[in-house]
């Protein structure tokens, strides 16, 4: 059998194509829709090196989707968030932005517009994720009317309560409407913004997320964890993101713990803020920021003096907008413009990308009339992320 052909991913000019040497790949010669044994080990160890690969003009059914993602975890079974059936998903505010395929429920229709008679479901009703509805402020009509959009929300895709976080998500794209760039407006502050394709997937890198840190927040990083609020989607429904989409403006619109659907402390996550690399040992910095409640901060490990230390003797921060502000210092900078990459869709594109090692934002608008339709699976894993070890926290506190 012939060799995978390994490219680069297409950058645009935007990019900082020094920060991407290691990110992202292309794979030719190859369909990911059936793999022999010693192509998918390439593929397995290709994805953890590089986080993202990306295959095009590919045929992919639901069933060879999900056994694709699946092979990366193979006890693994179930959807990211559960297979909806419980009521507290259904509150969720992912609920409406996706429907299941019934005969492979863990793979999602995702999109925009209305579809009729695909794969088993007659008929179905589509919306793309719009910061309208999730961020405290909104373009204007005049600017959305120009092509200025936002990022919807920075994410993993995990439930982050009872259910581990996915490895991996194969993202497929079958219908992409073809329109002129939009304008991806921060609105922070500092003027930032990236012309993006419409309806483009953001990614960034959780490795390059850590590494451009200064030391002091490096040390604070690799000593932290974050605790999640229980069912944190509907926590979160009610209050308003920041402007680019980088968790949660503090206004107290959340509601109280016990405001929540019912909830066990056994399954509420608290999870380390790096986590490491399964193959390369590389500390990825990975948090859902819009999910957290709590950051609890190791003390500077024995014999370790540092003078611009954050909580030298450690911490559990409960102040929410304490532990936001430390959060956004955190994890602002690696989404920049020059280190986003804003995948141009085609139509039957395949990205896999390691869930455990980028975060990611849909961007963008649509018309009424543009129907987009993909195909998304991630399956809840079979073990929970590993944090920095003992050499990390020596190297990096
Ligand atoms: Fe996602």
């Amino acid at each position: 059998m012939a060799a995978i052909e390994i490219a680069s991913l297409p950058l645009p000019p935007s990019a900082d194509a020094s920060k991407f040497f290691d990110f992202g790949r292309e794979l030719r010669n190859v369909n990911p829709g059936a793999l022999t044994a010693e192509q998918f080990k390439e593929i397995e160890q290709l994805l953890y090196k590089h986080s993202v690969l990306l295959f095009r003009d590919v045929n992919l059914t639901p069933e060879q989707q999900y056994a694709l993602v699946k092979a990366f975890d193979p006890t693994s079974e179930s959807y990211g968030h559960g297979n909806f059936k419980t009521e507290s998903i259904k509150k969720s505010i992912l609920h409406p932005h996706l429907r299941t395929i019934p005969r492979q429920p863990q793979v999602q229709l995702i999109g925009h517009g209305v579809v009729y008679n695909h794969e088993g479901l007659a008929e179905a009703e589509l919306q793309h994720p719009s910061h309208k509805t999730f961020h405290k402020t909104r373009v204007s009509e005049e600017d959305d009317a120009k092509g200025v959009t936002r990022f919807y929300r920075w994410h993993i895709d995990a439930a982050l309560y009872d259910l581990a976080p996915p490895k991996v998500t194969a993202l497929y794209g079958i219908s992409v409407p073809q329109s002129p760039k939009q304008v991806c407006r921060y609105d922070d502050g500092t003027g930032d913004e990236l012309e993006v394709p419409l309806g483009t997937t953001a990614f960034v890198s959780g490795k390059m997320m850590f590494e451009i840190l200064p030391p002091e927040l490096k040390s604070l990083a690799v000593r932290s964890k974050v605790k999640y609020a229980p069912h944190p989607y509907v926590w979160m429904a009610t209050a308003g993101a920041k402007s680019n989409g980088l968790g949660i403006e503090t206004d107290g619109l959340e509601p109280s713990l016990d405001e929540l659907p019912s909830w066990e402390e056994s399954k509420i996550q608290i999870l380390p803020v790096l986590w490491k690399n399964p193959v390369t040992g590389c500390l990825h910095f990975i948090v859902h920021p819009c999910g957290v409640v709590e950051l609890l901060v190791d003390p500077l490990p024995d014999g370790v003096k540092r003078n611009d230390a954050l909580y030298p003797d450690g911490a559990h921060i409960t102040d929410l907008q304490t532990v936001r502000d430390l959060l956004y210092k955190m994890q602002r900078p690696a989404i920049a413009p020059n280190l986003v990459y804003p995948h141009d869709w085609q139509e039957k594109d395949l990205i896999l990308f390691h869930n455990r090692g980028v975060m990611h934002s849909v961007v963008g608008t649509f018309k009424p009339d543009q129907v987009r339709v993909f195909h998304q699976c991630n399956l809840a894993a079979s073990d929970m992320p590993v944090g920095p070890d003992v050499v990390d926290v020596k190297n990096w506190a």
